[in-house]
């Protein structure tokens, strides 16, 4: 009696073919995000300079606050925001150029982070008389924000070197550490997402006061600003999440940290 094998080979290739509709889900998300992510910065600039006298350093601590919203929008939502996306933009390239740039635009993040916390410290701190430090909900929302940030970077940046020394032997750990680390990261943008809109609203409380409720330029400009930082945090969190742009498992870059 003969045995017939059959032999069942993959073809990955259709697998990975897109249709129109994926492919125009993706531009649009794409090119969306970005268009966002980089409008959010230049409108922050746009507001601080334009309403609020531009920038300085420890001889003006007035103006030196006003690097804090710059910074922490780049580091926060441009840089990471990027960051994340990354993952979503290159669908072509191997896995390992992925991590390395995202890994490089995290660390991009972490001077403007740390310049623009201390930008706000010492505009609290050397103000006359000195301002309470850690007071409010927002600082509080920071704060969380910041160290969430820290651990997920020192955590990824750890789980690269692994990767780079014995890959094969350490798959399993990494591959299991995947799903914590991509809710931590997607958390850590939503919270910088809501420390932004609520220093934002702060910000705008303390200079306006009752004006706020009258409909002033400057009021509308960040409440536009505000409503561009969440549509980036919905638009964002969709691309990481949307089965169509996750594709299949090859492409797929995040099985493993
Ligand atoms: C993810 C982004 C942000 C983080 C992590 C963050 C973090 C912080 C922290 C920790 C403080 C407390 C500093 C102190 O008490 O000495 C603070 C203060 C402040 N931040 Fe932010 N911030 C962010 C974005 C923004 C933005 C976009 C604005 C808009 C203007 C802003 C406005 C303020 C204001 C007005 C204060 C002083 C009053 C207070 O302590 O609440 N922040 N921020």
């Amino acid at each position: 009696m003969t045995t017939v094998k059959v032999v069942c080979h993959r073809h990955y290739e259709d697998e990975n073919e897109w249709s129109c509709g994926n492919w125009l889900e993706y531009t649009l998300v794409i090119v969306l995000a970005t268009i966002l992510l980089l409008g959010s910065l230049g409108l922050t600039l746009f507001w601080v300079i334009n309403y609020h006298g531009g920038f300085a350093w420890q001889e003006d601590p007035k103006k030196q606050f006003n690097l804090h919203p710059v910074l922490m929008v780049a580091g926060f939502i441009t840089f990471s925001g990027f960051s994340i996306l990354l993952y979503r933009i290159c669908r072509c390239c191997r896995r390992i150029y992925v991590k390395l740039l995202h890994t490089i635009f995290h660390a991009l993040a972490i001077p403007c982070v740390a310049l623009g916390f201390l930008a706000v410290l010492d505009s609290h701190n050397l103000a006359n008389p000195p301002i309470a430090n850690f007071y409010s909900l927002h600082s509080w929302i920071g704060l969380v924000t910041m160290g969430l940030f820290a651990i997920q970077f020192v955590f990824g940046f750890f789980s690269f070197l692994i990767l780079l020394c014995c890959e094969g032997a350490t798959a399993g750990f990494r591959s299991a550490m995947v799903p914590i680390h991509a809710s931590f990261g997607l958390t850590t943008f939503m919270l910088a997402i809501a420390a932004c809109v609520t220093g934002l609203t702060e910000k705008v409380m303390f200079k306006l006061g009752e004006d706020y409720s009258h409909w002033k330029e400057e009021g509308i400009v960040v409440n536009v600003l505000g409503a561009i930082l969440i549509a980036a945090g919905i638009l964002v969190s969709f691309a990481v999440r949307s089965p169509t742009l996750k594709g299949d498992a090859r492409l797929s870059v995040t099985e493993r940290l």
